[in-house]
């Protein structure tokens, strides 16, 4: 019997990676200890069960002695953690640098982050159990979670929240503004300074609106629950809403806009208020990411049976390696987060036009500009027929 804890049953590398020194009998006469004292080929194959189990459990588990020498553990630990060879023998918290020693009175529960076997960065939650096999004796089970998504979730969200936070902050301001210029200022406008003290409040009212918009989309998109109703609807329509919430900020950055588009009764088949706000979502990026007194253009053409709309800037272009995620919730190329945004629109945009049946796609050059282009179904009929407006 060696005179140090052992590994817990079962807890053996299931690659077939032989222990240097030591052997299965001692692991069997080790888990003696909570077997019972069964017959050795009844231990044997109750120590059989324990290893295929623990191999089966696709929760990395690593044990310990009292020291924190890692003895044992299982397919999925090598997985997440390393080969077999880099992790018996090693201390625990060479392995799991934020974990605590078995004799670490501070906790059972530890998380941190570290890179995986393959490079990648997972945050953990690990579980400390000790196991007192007899006075002298002892072993620690480290039970690890990858909570690498859940962590995720928090980030985005803790994100968002101050993303929207830092963007209602400023048409806040302009509302609190106007409301204190009529109040306290009423007497002495002007009625063309009181139109444009009005004008003013009813563009900032509807940039809040727009993001509350912005965020019930993303909310439905991503559970799943997000509904269209298309029906023919006049592109024109859809162009002229966009375009009103668009207009604020290329009348602010001197940008005119150019359209080259179909016939006036030219329909689609689509959800105008959805469709509004992906052209819109478009419009705003075009220009809020573009020189001041550049152009905007807006075509669309029929082909086959979609009609394909394209955005078009004369903007700064986005470089290749920060197009990947572009259309994923949150992801803003760096050198822009300065501009205001989330991050949501164009997501939204995808998640929008996907529902209708459509794609969408950029194609970008560092220097000449950026084309967002989108397809939705269109239709064959004219929309002379008012009641399809
Ligand atoms: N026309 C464009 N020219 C250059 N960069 C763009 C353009 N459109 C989008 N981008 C880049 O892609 C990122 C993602 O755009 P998206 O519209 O999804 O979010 P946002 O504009 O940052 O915020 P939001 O649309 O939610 O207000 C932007 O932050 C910007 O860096
Ligand atoms: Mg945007």
């Amino acid at each position: 019997m060696p005179d140090e804890p052992a590994p817990a049953a079962g807890l053996v590398a299931g690659s077939g990676f032989a222990l240097p020194g030591q052997s299965w009998v001692e692991d069997a006469a080790l888990v003696d200890g909570f077997s019972n004292g069964l017959a050795p080929e009844a231990l044997a194959s109750e120590e059989a069960r324990h290893r295929a189990l623990l191999a089966a459990i696709r929760t990395p588990i690593v044990s310990t002695t009292m020291d924190g020498r890692i003895t044992g553990f299982n397919g999925a630990a090598v997985a997440l953690l390393g080969s077999p060879a880099r992790l018996y023998g090693r201390p625990i918290r060479e392995v799991l640098p934020f974990a605590h020693d078995p004799r670490d009175p501070s906790g059972a529960e530890m998380q941190g982050r570290l890179a995986d076997a393959t490079g990648r960065t997972v945050d953990l939650d690990v579980s400390r159990t000790l196991l007192h096999d007899g006075p002298e004796r002892g072993s620690a089970v480290y039970v690890v979670h990858d909570i690498s998504r859940h962590a995720e979730v928090n980030r985005l969200r803790e994100q968002l929240l101050y993303n929207v936070a830092h963007e209602l902050r400023g048409p806040l301001m302009v509302l609190d503004n106007a409301l204190e210029i009529l109040d306290t200022e009423y007497e002495a406008l002007t009625a063309q300074e009181f139109v444009q003290v009005l004008g003013s409040a009813r563009r900032t009212s509807r940039r809040i609106r727009t993001l509350m918009e912005d965020l019930l989309s993303a909310g439905s998109i991503q559970s799943g629950h997000f509904v269209v109703a298309p029906r023919p609807t006049v592109l024109k329509g859809i162009v002229d809403d966009a375009v009103e919430i668009a207009r604020p900020s290329m009348e602010a950055r001197q940008q005119s806009i150019q359209f080259d588009l179909p016939s006036a009764g030219r329909t689609v088949l689509a959800d105008r208020r959805y469709a509004r706000q992906v052209l819109s979502n478009l419009l705003v990026n075009a220009s809020k990411y573009s020189p001041e007194d550049s152009v905007i253009r807006v075509i669309a053409r029929t082909i086959g049976n979609m009609m394909r709309i394209v955005v078009e800037d004369q903007g700064p272009g986005i470089p290749p390696e920060q197009q990947a995620g572009l259309f994923e919730r949150f992801y803003r190329v760096r050198a822009d987060t300065d501009a205001p945004g989330v991050g949501l629109g164009l997501a939204i945009a995808k998640g929008i036009v996907e529902a209708h049946g459509g794609s969408i796609g950029i194609e970008t050059e560092v220097g000449t500009g950026t084309r967002v282009w989108f397809t939705l179904p269109a239709t064959r009929r004219s929309s002379a027929d008012p009641a399809r407006r």
